[in-house]
């Protein structure tokens, strides 16, 4: 298996200048989902939990990221809402006002309810994209709500799912988002990829692990890039472990991809789609903020949040938002473990400005402060 680990790094690093001539950059064109332009082609991943309006604010600021996308929403949820005359769902918090392109990521199995949520996603609310699930590997999803990845078993079922929501959200752009199959044994991401086409999506993203490794090893992208001859006309979107603009061009360089997701690693890191946009157009990739400015940036995320939620709540949400800045920094883990008990403004205000991980007190960087995303996530 080939993973972007396992490849000799001949692209460029942060700071460093752009690749010697012999390592000529891949020739990175925008990419199209129906009209909707994708530049640069660098996706910002759905991530439940995490990619909500305050982030995508902070991710749009930096640039670097030509399709951003809310956390999924479930289908029957947001119907249910509907009937009720309840609130639309708080994952679709800022979606109406927010700059475009944005996609809007659902989940569900019963093509009409996807459809009716499709429906007005791209009317009432005028997304971009409408993006379909069926990547989840959480157990909620596939083994009660027989959603998300589990829906890989039938690429029947996927096709009627597709062309019912492709009519409904006409002439708005369907795609989906698939892992490479269940479970090793049974790897069909090159089947569901034709059925997708056939079925009118206008682009599919392969995150290249099966759904039964969770998040377990390494992403395989060489089974992503074959993928690429199944398909005759839309694009491919690579997916899994791009943390460096090192890596994203080594992506576009050796799997043909024709545009890359990003999760994980934006989620303390939001500036790495900025720092992956300049090492594809070939310029110096910017550095990393300093820990001040890092600070900075997260104490804005804080705001934002609070001017949603409040602050009680705010601040309760603010927790693991705040755990991602840190993440990998040293201290980090003292961080955590501080900001995991703030309950108020003044007790975040406080943790931040005595714990936050600072240049001129560094300790032993812990290799376990890098957290790995429990198996209760999805994607
Ligand atoms: C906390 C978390 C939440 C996620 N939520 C979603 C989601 O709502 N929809 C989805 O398609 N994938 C979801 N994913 C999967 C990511 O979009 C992505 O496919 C996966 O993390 C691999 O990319 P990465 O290696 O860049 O993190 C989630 C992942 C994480 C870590």
């Amino acid at each position: 298996m080939t993973t972007l680990d396992t490849l000799p790094n001949t692209a460029p690093q942060t700071g460093s200048l752009p690749p010697a001539a012999d390592q000529a950059l891949p020739q990175v064109k925008p990419l199209y989902i129906g009209n909707v332009k994708v530049d640069p082609p660098i996706l910002q991943a759905p991530m439940a939990g995490f990619t909500n309006f305050a982030y995508r604010q902070i991710v749009r600021q930096f640039g670097g990221s030509g399709l951003l996308a809310t956390e999924m929403v479930s289908a029957r949820s947001f119907v249910w809402l509907a009937e009720h005359e309840a609130e639309s769902p708080e994952r679709l918090w800022g979606v109406k006002e927010e700059a475009r392109p944005l996609a809007v990521q659902m989940w569900d199995n019963d093509p009409d309810t996807l459809a009716r949520v499709g429906e007005r996603l791209a009317n009432e609310y005028q997304v971009s994209v409408v993006d379909l699930n069926f990547g989840c590997p959480v157990k909620d999803l596939t083994e009660k709500a027989h959603s998300g990845s589990y829906l890989l078993k039938f690429p029947d079922r996927v096709g009627a799912i597709i062309e019912r929501v492709v009519k409904a959200c006409a002439p708005t752009p369907v795609t989906a988002k698939i892992r490479l199959g269940c479970s090793h044994a049974s790897i069909n991401a090159c089947e569901i990829a034709r059925v997708v086409e056939a079925a009118g999506a206008a682009a599919l993203t392969v995150h290249g692990r099966v759904a039964s490794d969770f998040f377990r090893g390494s992403a395989d992208w060489e089974k992503i890039s074959e993928i690429k001859q199944h398909l005759k006309h839309i694009p491919l979107i690579g997916n899994g472990d791009l943390d460096s603009a090192a890596k994203v061009v080594e992506a576009f360089r050796r799997y043909h991809v024709d545009g890359v997701m990003i999760a994980r690693a934006s989620l303390g890191r939001p500036w790495l789609f900025a720092q992956c946009a300049a090492a594809l157009r070939g310029d110096p990739i910017p550095p990393e903020p300093t820990l001040d400015e890092q600070r900075d940036w997260m104490l804005r995320h804080y705001e934002l949040v609070c001017e949603r939620f409040g602050e009680e709540r705010g601040t309760l949400l603010m927790r693991k938002f705040a755990c991602n800045y840190a993440q990998g920094k040293a201290g980090a883990r003292h961080f955590r473990g501080a900001v995991g008990n703030v309950n108020t403004r003044f007790e975040f205000l406080a943790v931040v400005a005595n714990h936050f991980p600072k240049q001129d007190n560094p300790q032993l960087f812990q290799p376990h402060d890098a957290a790995e995303p429990c198996e209760e996530t999805c994607g």
